[in-house]
């Protein structure tokens, strides 16, 4: 207690400078964190802490979904704000009312859904996991949050790491797709490039994973509708990539629109409190989504605002996204002893904690530079371009690719021309005029020769376009189709009953098809489609997804074989909308050769982790050997036995047969991804952990491993072995 007193006493005096007085603990920028929030805790009002709990919006918000009540008049002291424009100057003087106008002078956190980029858009998320390569994740995310902080946003809210294993909720181009061992890969990455080594850093930003939990399990593929989820599926499937997340060192969480099993995310003590920052030591804050403490009425788990804010504030919920409830409601509620002031305390140290971190009471404003000084710089545009091109998955080739310069080749399609499908939904400050189309990379790359006419649109029945389109073809030597979703299709309440691609866009394909011209389909979208139909009318099929700013010229060296595609899928595309739910780590039927669909075949078109090359990789026979200290090593040679260099990714996957519980036919458990030059032959290995690889989750969250048989499967080799518990 003396030492601390002398340390407080030496420090405050050190520090000096302030004027009429000893700085105040909590405005020492040496000082260490948790000594600073528990003085300046123990400066504040409640009215005060209630503020720091509240978030609006401030300037515009270009979430469609999100439009809703003013408010007017809002005091100086608010904790936080959605900054979604780029006026730097407005935000720094609502920053300086709080920081010189109030008592305390709390800076305030800016949040902002920076999702796939700030200004240089980089490919949705779904399609980052397509490149199988965290690395690049990391660096584009660090490289968005160099973009995001001089332009006065303190906070992403990303990554969003909910597996997704239904492609007609429209979110699913936010997350990394089906695997959860694969979201806690990409999601870690996505961390680590947002925070770096330290938050107060002026070129990082605090990261928030969303949505906890359960949300891409939404029923139907409807987004904010109710998720059913057993205790088993929640652990093996919806939380491993949270926890991964927490122990990477994420600041912040977002908690989900939907209930899990009859209680609403939003005010689920379990979730937030007891497992979260009980088992997983989580220190940072919870956010609501937005609106969603009010909405605990209209799900009918609070008869009122009030009640709504008692219940999400007890169940571990720390800061209210814009509904006004905590501000409205929680003084009264601790006048009437239904909230404590420990538990306001609680969520306001949490909030605290995270502004020291970020360095905001030493750096709380932004020089007001403009966009072009902070954002689009060649290397980001460089990045976005890599991205782009090892996250394009080749879907079907039967041997038109590559493509060869000097041929005539007609463009054809909406997507083509249309910049702003290829940024995709929430583009946040990505801009049109700054991102390259397909049709300019396509003539970037084989020259302006290239023909190109539209055909249709993206929905409708005019087919006024088809004749020149047909026309167009037959001049050519080959057909660049170029079809797909526009940008709002998918993301945030974009629900679509079925995969696929409207009539119009099909029907285009069949009538170039019968030009009996080669075609090489291009598909611009944000979530796995049905292709049943169209895979017949064409000869290949490029992925592109929505690939951000720079993905026209990709693609196109992709065509040409400039670039050996190296893109493998993260999400199953499914034969047609019927197969939904369809994923890859399922549980084994009880008959699994009978019930199946009478009509259509009950396999996927493509599979989780499926991809073409233009090169072939030949894998040897897989050795499995017992390390000491209980583990194993699997090794397996693989060969690229074609005339072309590129890049392949071993994935590994374990199989329990036996098991106190059912398990999943196999689940993806490591995965690399190498360079291999023509004709030369590489050793990967796979350490196999028993507790960390074998093991199961049961419903309470407990990791049991048991003795028996496992087999781990690499492609199609498989190889069995027995473990013992040591
Ligand atoms: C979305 C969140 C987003 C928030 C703020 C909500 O509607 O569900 O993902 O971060 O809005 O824009």
């Amino acid at each position: 207690m003396m030492n601390r007193t002398i340390y407080i006493l030496s420090l405050a005096v050190l520090a000096g400078g302030c004027s009429g007085g000893v700085t105040p603990l909590y405005k020492q920028a040496d000082a260490p964190v948790e000594k600073r929030v528990d003085d300046l805790l123990s400066r504040m009002t409640l009215e005060e802490k209630i503020l720091q709990l509240s978030q609006y919006t401030f300037g515009p918000n270009d979430n469609v979904n999100n439009i809703g009540e003013k408010f007017d008049n809002l005091p100086d002291g608010v904790g936080s704000f959605i900054f979604s424009s780029d006026d730097l100057h407005s935000r720094n003087e609502l920053q300086r009312r709080a920081v010189e106008n109030t008592r305390l002078g709390i800076p305030i956190i800016f949040g902002c859904d920076v999702i796939h980029g700030f200004g240089t858009i980089y490919p949705i998320p779904l399609a980052q996991a397509c490149s199988w390569n965290p690395d690049l994740v990391e660096e584009l995310s660090a490289m968005a949050a160099s973009e995001a902080r001089p332009s006065g946003v303190d906070w992403t809210f990303s990554p969003m790491i909910d597996i997704a294993r239904d492609a007609r909720w429209g979110r699913v181009a936010e997350g990394y797709g089906e695997d959860p061992y694969m979201a806690s890969v990409m999601g870690c990455a996505a961390v680590r490039g947002y925070q770096g080594e330290s938050l107060s850093d002026s070129l990082r930003v605090a990261a928030c994973l969303k949505h906890y939990a359960g949300y891409g399990r939404s029923e139907g593929g409807r987004d904010y509708t109710a998720t059913d989820i057993s205790l088993q599926s929640l652990w093996e499937t919806y939380l491993p990539p949270y926890e991964a997340c927490i122990k990477e060192g994420a600041k912040t969480v977002m908690s989900a629109f939907n209930d899990i099993n009859g209680v609403p995310a939003t005010a689920h003590r379990y979730l937030l409190t007891d497992v979260l920052k009980g088992d997983w030591g989580f220190d940072g804050f919870v956010v609501s989504d937005w609106n969603a403490v009010r909405q605990l009425v209209s799900q009918g788990y609070a008869d009122s605002r009030k009640q709504a804010a008692e219940k999400a504030i007890k169940a571990g919920l720390d800061m209210d996204m814009r509904d006004d409830c905590f501000r409205q409601y929680l003084s009264e509620l601790v006048d009437e002893g239904k909230v404590g002031q420990k538990e306001i305390n609680e969520a306001v140290r949490r909030i605290l904690r995270v502004k020291f971190e970020l360095g905001l009471f030493e750096n709380p404003y932004r020089t007001e530079t403009d966009f072009g000084e902070r954002c689009l710089k060649p290397e980001s545009i460089e990045l976005s371009a890599k991205m782009a091109e090892e996250s394009m998955v080749l879907l079907k080739n039967n041997g038109v690719l590559p493509l060869s310069k000097g041929r005539k080749y007609s463009v054809i399609g909406p997507v083509a021309d249309d910049a702003g499908a290829m940024l995709g939904s929430w583009k946040c400050h990505g801009r049109n005029e700054d991102t390259e189309s397909i049709l300019e990379g396509i003539r970037n790359v084989f020259g302006a020769g290239v023909s190109y006419t539209r055909g249709c649109d993206f929905d409708g029945s005019d087919k006024s376009g088809f004749a020149e389109a047909v026309a167009m073809a037959r001049r050519s030597d080959a057909v660049i189709l170029c079809l797909g979703e526009k940008a709002a299709w998918s993301g945030e309440n974009a629900s679509r009953s079925s995969l696929r691609l409207p009539r119009i866009q099909e029907d285009l394909a069949e009538a170039l098809s019968a030009t009996g011209k080669p075609i090489i389909l291009l598909l611009v979208n944000g979530r796995p489609l049905e292709l049943a139909s169209l895979e017949k009318s064409v000869d290949a099929i490029l992925e592109v997804w929505q690939p951000g700013t720079a993905g026209g010229t990709p693609a196109a060296r992709i065509l040409l074989g400039d670039i050996n595609p190296s893109g493998r899928l993260c999400i199953t595309f499914p034969l047609t909308s019927g197969q939904i739910p369809i994923y890859y780590n399922h549980r084994q039927s009880s008959r699994p050769d009978m019930g199946l669909y009478q009509d259509i075949p009950s396999v996927p078109l493509y599979d989780f982790g499926y991809g073409l090359s233009y090169t072939e990789y030949d894998y040897g026979d897989m050795v499995i050997e017992k390390l000491h200290g209980g583990k194993y090593l699997a090794t397996i040679d693989v060969t690229n036995s074609g005339k072309m260099d590129g890049f392949e990714t071993v994935q590994w996957f374990i199989r329990d047969p036996f098991c106190s519980i059912t398990r999943p036919v196999k689940e993806l458990r490591y995965f690399e991804k190498r360079f291999i030059k023509a004709g030369e032959t590489q050793r990967f290995t796979f350490e196999i952990d028993p507790m960390r690889d074998l093991a199961y989750v049961d419903g309470n969250g407990k990791r049991l491993l048991e003795d028996g048989e496992y087999r781990v499967i690499v492609k199609d080799k498989t190889v069995s072995f027995d473990f013992t518990v040591e």
